[in-house]
């Protein structure tokens, strides 16, 4: 295993279904007793809101025994000017782990460079792994497998999208992404993932997406941080809503899926939102479990 967990590139598919089983191992029950991570100290540094993220990591660190020091960066001298190189520098003789939310990805990557310790990426601009881990399990747990899952991401191709493309990457996942024309996720991203042989087509048509799909998948439409872009991006996503009648077109027994926190009335309707075919609570259950294998996994 690498020494931190930026993106989904930064594990392979063995090392993503080993720790898809220590999740399922956690959440069963199995070894909740032993606590491999006692007397280790784990930061988390946030310069974005998050309820799950910050509390799935929290209460995890503690059920493995160790603490969890939970700061916003504003509060950090890196707020008044310090180097990221300085803080990594000095938080690595202190912390056994960092995991950190933010904007800018090449702000982790720093960070992890000038670090000796594992950094997690809580999410960035750019990617959110953790939100794919619990994503794969979730997906796992109800369709019994991910290969050839057939899963449709519908509206912004955003952090939550581009991770999502490294997972079907990772896991053989048939991913169709509709995004409004100059919204589609990351070309890169795209174009590794598609290199490496990952079944990822990016359309403009969300219908078409959502035929006969195993998963709908969606997201907010402002992500934190574009907040300037609200009116102007509104009105290219009209359209790209999960409601009933794209529901209508999946498969009768999909699921709808959210990393939540949703808008709801954009992105997705209530009444697709908390229909029984939503796993979005389970979805959100499953950061706690993965994010637990993944700090075994990474902190020595
Ligand atoms: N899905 C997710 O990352 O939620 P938070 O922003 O609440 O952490
Ligand atoms: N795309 C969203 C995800 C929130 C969990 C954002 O970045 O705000």
């Amino acid at each position: 295993m690498k020494k931190d967990f930026l993106t989904l590139e930064d594990v392979t598919s063995e090392e993503l279904n080993a720790l898809l089983k220590r999740a399922s191992d956690f959440k069963a029950g199995k070894d909740s007793s032993l606590c491999p991570l006692i007397g280790k100290s784990i930061g988390l540094l946030f310069n974005k809101t998050s309820t799950r993220t910050r509390i799935s990591f929290q209460t995890g660190i503690h059920q493995l025994g160790a603490q969890a020091i939970y700061i916003n960066t504003n509060e950090l001298q890196l707020g008044r000017g310090e180097t990221i190189e300085d803080t990594a520098k000095v938080l690595s003789r202190y912390l056994h782990g960092i995991v950190i939310r933010t904007y800018e990805h090449d702000t982790i990557i720093t960070l992890a460079q000038n670090s000796t310790i594992p950094i997690i990426n809580g999410l960035t601009d750019l990617h959110h792994p953790c939100q794919a881990l619990a994503d794969m399990l979730t997906i796992q747990e109800k369709k019994g497998r991910l290969k050839g899952v057939r899963m449709a991401y519908i509206g912004d191709g955003n952090n939550v999208a581009n991770s999502l493309i490294e997972a079907a990457a990772l896991t053989g996942i048939d991913l169709v992404l509709a995004c409004p024309h100059g919204y589609e996720p990351d070309k890169t991203i795209y174009e590794n993932a598609r290199s490496k042989g990952a079944k990822v087509k990016v359309i403009a048509n969300p219908d078409e997406a959502a035929k006969d799909a195993d998963a709908l998948y969606t997201d907010v439409w402002i992500s934190m941080g574009q907040e300037k872009e609200v009116e102007r991006k509104k009105k290219k996503f009209e359209g790209y809503q999960i409601n009933s009648r794209l529901l209508s077109l999946a498969k009768p027994d999909a699921i709808v899926m959210h990393c939540l926190p949703a808008h709801r009335g954009e992105e997705i309707t209530d009444d697709v939102l908390d229909s029984p075919q939503s796993v979005v609570i389970d979805e959100a259950e499953n950061r706690l479990h993965t994010q637990k294998a993944l700090l075994e996994m990474l902190v020595k």
